[in-house]
């Protein structure tokens, strides 16, 4: 039995996997179990944001799973409290709360607002509803897709959690129809900065300020779920940065941590004391292994020329792009990037670039980049080749 009819006997079949079993990797390369190198130009769904085993990462887990891997959240680490002060710091928030994935972290920062609208306004004003976007990505537990602005994500579990409601994307008639309908009964909007998962779509200014104009008059909390933007994924340590806003809530996971198991809801002082001993928990949460991982990743993309070079990489990316007749456009900002193909369907293009050593993702009908960050140029060149054969065969 082969590791992939292995695996497949023992785990329930919840994706539609590539056949590649990976085996190790250094930098931008993936190696599969029979030596073939791999360029990744998705770096595990934009988690390993410093590449596979980078150096400094692995002594920063290694050291830290030599010296203690975890302690349960009755007790305190100094490397949890490092990292907390740090991320703190680097994002201008006042607290934090340690989750394990962008789920738990979307969790955390829904019952936040919840729990802020139940303390200043009673249990009878039921001031509980999220406003969500039409085609956002919050995740896969019960409140997170219910969250979510996709009716595809809404069969079988019924029944889903009440109380969001979905706003199309970048139409300020429709917020403002939504925020006045449900007057006094809206506790928060949620939004990604680029909708990630749903194709690769940035906000417009002008509806992002709406947002957050409207927020502030009415006491509605601003929920910015960067759990793929953030980390320095789109050029900044947060995309709020683009668009000048400080949401009261940002929610961060994947890249945070370098690869292994992080999230985390960042509130600022308006709403950091809302979640009071016994309200929220995790296991996991805060896990000293992971948190040694993130304090080797915030060693890098806190650093200004660190990310002004994902900015240059972005658009040199984009340059690369530009030259091959078939890409109609590059959508995103940043390592984050959207590619409208004009022909050709973005799922065989995947599966032909892996045939061809070139691993890509999609999203909706693009095909998308989520590079590491630290990614070379040589690499950049590399895979683009691959990538221009393959559209131009
Ligand atoms: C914007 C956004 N939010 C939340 C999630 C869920 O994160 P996780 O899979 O770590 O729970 C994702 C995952 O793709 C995402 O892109």
């Amino acid at each position: 039995m082969n590791t992939i009819e292995q695996f497949n006997e023992h785990v329930m079949p919840t994706y539609g996997r590539i056949d590649l079993v990976m085996d190790s990797g250094s930098g931008q390369t993936a190696v599969d179990e029979s030596g073939r190198e791999y360029i990744d130009f998705g770096s595990g769904i934009g988690t390993n944001s410093l590449g596979y085993c980078d150096e400094d990462w692995v002594n920063a887990v290694c050291e830290q799973a030599h010296r203690i891997q975890h302690t349960s959240n009755y007790y305190y680490t100094k490397v949890q409290a490092d990292f907390a002060q740090r991320l703190c710091e680097a994002t201008g928030y006042d607290k934090m709360f340690f989750g394990n994935s962008g789920a738990e972290a979307n969790e955390c920062a829904i019952k936040l607002a919840r729990k802020y609208s139940f303390d200043k306004y009673g249990k009878d004003a039921e001031r509980n509803i999220i406003i969500t976007l039409v085609n956002s990505f919050h995740g896969r537990t019960l409140a997170t897709l219910s969250a979510t602005g996709q009716d595809v994500f809404h069969n079988y579990f019924f029944p889903f959690v009440d109380g969001f409601v979905n706003v199309i994307a970048n139409d300020i008639d429709d917020l403002m129809d939504k925020l006045n309908t449900l007057d006094n009964k809206v506790c928060a909007v949620m939004f990604e900065f680029v909708q990630g998962e749903g194709g690769v779509i940035p906000l417009e200014q002008s509806f992002v300020n709406t947002i957050v104009a409207e927020c502030a008059k009415r006491d509605i909390l601003t929920i910015a779920d960067e759990v793929q933007t953030g980390v320095g994924r789109t050029g900044k340590l947060l995309a709020s940065e683009h668009f000048n806003v400080k949401p009261d809530i940002t929610t961060l996971a994947k890249g945070l941590a370098g690869g292994v198991p992080i999230g985390v809801c960042l509130a600022n002082k308006k709403c950091s004391g809302v979640l009071g001993k016994g309200t929220h928990g995790s296991t996991f949460g805060g896990n000293p292994i992971s948190c040694a991982g993130g304090n080797a990743v915030l060693n890098k993309v806190t650093n200004p020329e660190f990310l002004a070079e994902v900015t240059k990489k972005g658009e040199y990316f984009r340059a690369k792009l530009a030259e091959i007749p078939e890409v109609e456009g590059v959508d995103g900002l940043g390592l984050m990037l959207g590619v409208r193909l004009k022909t050709k369907k973005a799922a065989d293009i995947l599966q032909k670039c892996f045939e061809n050593g070139l691993l890509i993702l999609t999203a909706k009908e693009k095909l998308r980049f989520l590079p590491p960050l630290n990614i070379s140029y040589e690499q950049i060149d590399n895979g683009m080749e691959i990538l221009r054969k393959v559209l131009e065969a």
